[in-house]
């Protein structure tokens, strides 16, 4: 089954084309970074406007890279929440027209199942892995979202902690804003982190990284990440202050090496402790902050089961996870769960991960 993925869903234009969820035959991501930069964060009417320009283009493309026409598609998989809500309603809308002009089956999507069916997509064909075996531990880190869910079984999912603040992409955001690193905070961070580390073993004299809180949140598998946004601030006016109001690119880097590690070792804990308390047989990692260079060697080096982690490329978002997604999800749930007429499906600010249920509690005295 062909399937071409469309996604977007945020402030990236994205359509790939997808065999049987797992063979990436293109992936086209138009990025809207220039539009949205000199406003340090995604203005939503100015990322529609741009989905409406690229839209059709975006698609075009991926029919080409594939070498394919519109007469091997199968099926169109779209993003229909969450996130802005103009911005979805771009990619819905175009998906509604192309399937109903073509007679091909449209298949609504939920981002974070996209998100999660990146792990099942194979992103080097010359080394192609199995795929993850069930029940699988997935920690979707994203721009909105922070969720640990456990899944049994295809598209089914127990959710065990999400965030009660700020998501953890969010934070990274923000604190890169706070420490003058520009936008988007995510990969600012790492490098200005990555300078840190270089310098200090360089250098083994270099001032020692601030030490942050961490909010463990014992007894859940919940994450809230506000209250070091907040330590970060305190930090730098306190630092400010000290200095006349001078803080310096060292001290920054230092600040940006204690936040990544702040974060990635609440997040990398509470993965190996719900991993060992639900025995699963994998971990997957997945969303924009999969691509932290930090994260990905912590939970690969402490998780006992084999740990999936896409490349960055394919965490950040993009149309191959969607046309995944789609493909299981048309595989794996009865025609009566999907909506009676897809047609009807529309943008949702907050659309739910479908079958999820109550959350699972952290072990006691851990965390
Ligand atoms: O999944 P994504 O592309 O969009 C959403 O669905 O939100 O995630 C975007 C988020 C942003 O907050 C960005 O700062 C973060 O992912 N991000 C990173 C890195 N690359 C992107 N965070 C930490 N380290 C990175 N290398
Ligand atoms: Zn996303």
């Amino acid at each position: 089954m062909i399937v071409l993925g469309i996604d977007t869903s945020c402030d990236d234009t994205s359509a790939a084309i997808v065999q049987d969820g797992r063979h990436i035959k293109s992936s086209i991501v138009r990025s809207q970074l220039r539009l949205h930069e000199p406003h340090g964060g995604v203005v939503p009417e100015v990322a529609s406007r741009a989905h409406l320009g690229d839209i059709a283009g975006v698609v075009r493309d991926a029919l080409k890279a594939a070498a394919l026409t519109f007469d091997a598609i199968d099926a169109i998989g779209v993003t229909y929440g969450p996130g802005l809500s103009g911005s979805l309603r771009v990619g819905l809308g175009y998906a509604k027209g192309l399937a109903l002009a073509r007679g091909l089956a449209l298949l609504p999507v939920n981002h974070l199942e996209g998100h999660v069916y990146s792990n099942w997509l194979i992103a080097d064909q010359d080394q192609p892995m199995a795929e993850p075996r069930f029940p699988v531990l997935v920690l979707v880190v994203s721009g909105g979202h922070t969720e640990l869910l456990l899944m049994t079984e295809h598209c089914q999912y127990l959710l065990l902690g999400s965030t009660k603040d700020d998501a953890a992409g969010e934070a990274f955001d923000k604190v890169g804003r706070q420490l003058g690193l520009g936008f988007p905070g995510g990969p600012a961070i790492q490098r200005a982190a990555r300078a840190y580390q270089e310098r200090s073993q360089a250098k083994p004299d270099v001032e020692p990284p601030p030490v942050l809180p961490r909010a463990w949140l014992r007894g859940t598998f919940d994450f809230s990440f506000s209250g070091l946004k907040t330590a970060v601030w305190h930090l730098l006016e306190a630092t400010s202050r000290q200095r006349g109001g001078d803080v310096d690119d060292g001290t920054r880097s230092a600040i940006a090496y204690a936040f990544q590690e702040s974060v990635v070792d609440v997040l990398a804990t509470k993965v190996v402790a719900a991993a060992t308390q639900h025995r699963v047989a994998t971990v997957c990692v997945c969303g924009g902050v999969a691509s932290n260079e930090a994260l990905r060697a912590r939970v690969a080096g402490l998780c006992r089961v084999p740990v999936y982690i896409p490349p960055p490329a394919l965490c950040v978002d993009n149309g191959a996870m969607i046309a995944a997604a789609a493909f299981y999800r048309a595989r794996h749930i009865p025609k009566a769960d999907c909506p009676d007429d897809p047609f009807v499906v529309d943008a949702e600010a907050s659309a739910p991960l479908p079958a999820m249920s109550t959350p699972g509690r952290f072990p006691a005295g851990e965390g």
